[in-house]
């Protein structure tokens, strides 16, 4: 039996994971999900946004799903994500962005995964605001260690996974020290994998390049910042954040998650699309060596999602979350 930690979150958080339980239950899965809360729910609930028991769940569990959190704009608590990703390490931001043959967009295959590095760069949360409140610094911190390990990481999938080429993306002819030490590791740690190209493109014309032609690319290895941005960016090219899993990988634990927010505006509607969730939790089952119970989820999403008639409303569709789960469940087989 595995002991999953289960973090539903706030906004469609639990909506989304109740279809989670729902196609989990369906695959009689070996798995127990130990349910605690983290964010919003939690602070009304406890008076704190991560109470202990998350903590000790996740730390006896070493494997968590998680729904989205609302993050507090502008003062207080920073974010119980990036608080999350850093407490445990979790250095590797991996997202997956594939185009669905049915889903309308300007572009047919892409297959891009994202690696992108999770606990430092200028999420590393050191800001200072002078006295007088007019200027505001926020440092920008990368460390060749860190740099190292994400690279490695994304060179290790390119390479169990037969891709040609990474790319890593930073802004290195600017912040010549800090974006010039992250794309140096990546240029070292390729030489350590030379039947893989490294290719380097900065930022500003990556963007420009994903929007005209992503099929280009395979693996793309970034820092923390662009790397949140360009996974969204990815997002869009595939039909929206409701597809996009992801997962934010130490060398002990192991957290996963969508890319997307707690999407306050859809909340409680029961419309929210649960794909990105369940196919980070078919990269949990990758993760805990259940490959053929995560194959037999991502085949039948991918049937679900060749039928128009199975489309939730962010698609262009008009099944509820619920209605979607059923077909899910139905094309399990
Ligand atoms: P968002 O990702 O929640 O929503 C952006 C847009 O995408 C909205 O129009 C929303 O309706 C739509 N959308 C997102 N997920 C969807 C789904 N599964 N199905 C259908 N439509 C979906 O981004 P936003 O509005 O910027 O952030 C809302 C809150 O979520 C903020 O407090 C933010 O900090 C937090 N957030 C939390 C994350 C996490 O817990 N991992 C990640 C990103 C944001």
């Amino acid at each position: 039996m595995h002991n999953v930690t289960l973090i539903e979150g706030d906004g469609i958080g639990p909506e989304i994971c109740r279809s989670l339980l729902e196609v989990s239950k369906a695959m009689n899965l070996d798995i127990n999900f130990e349910k605690v809360n983290a964010g919003k729910v939690a602070f009304e609930q406890f008076g704190e946004l991560i109470p202990q028991n998350v903590y000790d769940s996740i730390e006896k569990n070493k494997v968590a799903i998680k729904g989205p959190v609302t993050t507090p704009i502008g003062e207080g608590f920073r974010s119980v994500n990036v608080y999350l990703r850093k407490k445990y390490d979790l250095y590797a931001n991996i997202r997956p962005v594939i185009s669905f043959p049915k889903i309308e967009t300007p572009f047919k295959n892409v297959d891009i995964t994202v690696f992108r590095e999770n606990t430092e760069d200028l999420y590393a949360g050191i800001e200072e605001i002078s006295e007088d409140g007019n200027t505001a610094k926020s440092i920008k911190i990368i460390t060749r260690e860190k740099s190292e390990r994400i690279a490695k990481k994304a060179f290790e999938f390119a390479k169990a996974n037969k891709k040609e080429k990474v790319t890593v993306v930073t802004k290195a002819n600017i912040m010549k020290y800090s974006d010039g030490l992250f794309l140096d590791v990546a240029r070292e740690v390729s030489k350590n994998y030379k039947e893989i190209e490294l290719e380097e493109v900065l930022i500003d014309n990556m963007c420009m390049q994903l929007v005209s032609n992503p099929s280009k690319y395979q693996v793309i290895l970034t820092e923390n910042l662009y790397g949140d941005i360009l996974s969204d960016l990815c997002a869009g090219l595939t039909g929206g954040l409701g597809l996009v899993p992801g997962a934010n990988v130490g060398d002990d634990i192991a957290l996963f998650e969508s890319v997307h927010g707690s999407a306050p505006d859809i909340a409680n509607k029961g419309i929210a699309n649960p794909t990105a969730l369940l196919l980070s939790f078919c990269m949990l089952l990758d993760y805990i060596d259940l490959r053929d119970d995560a194959e037999k989820l991502r085949s039948s999403i991918k049937k679900t999602l060749l039928d128009k008639n199975n489309f939730t409303k962010d698609l262009g569709g008009n099944l509820t979350t619920q209605m979607y789960t059923e077909k899910i469940i139905e094309n399990l087989g």
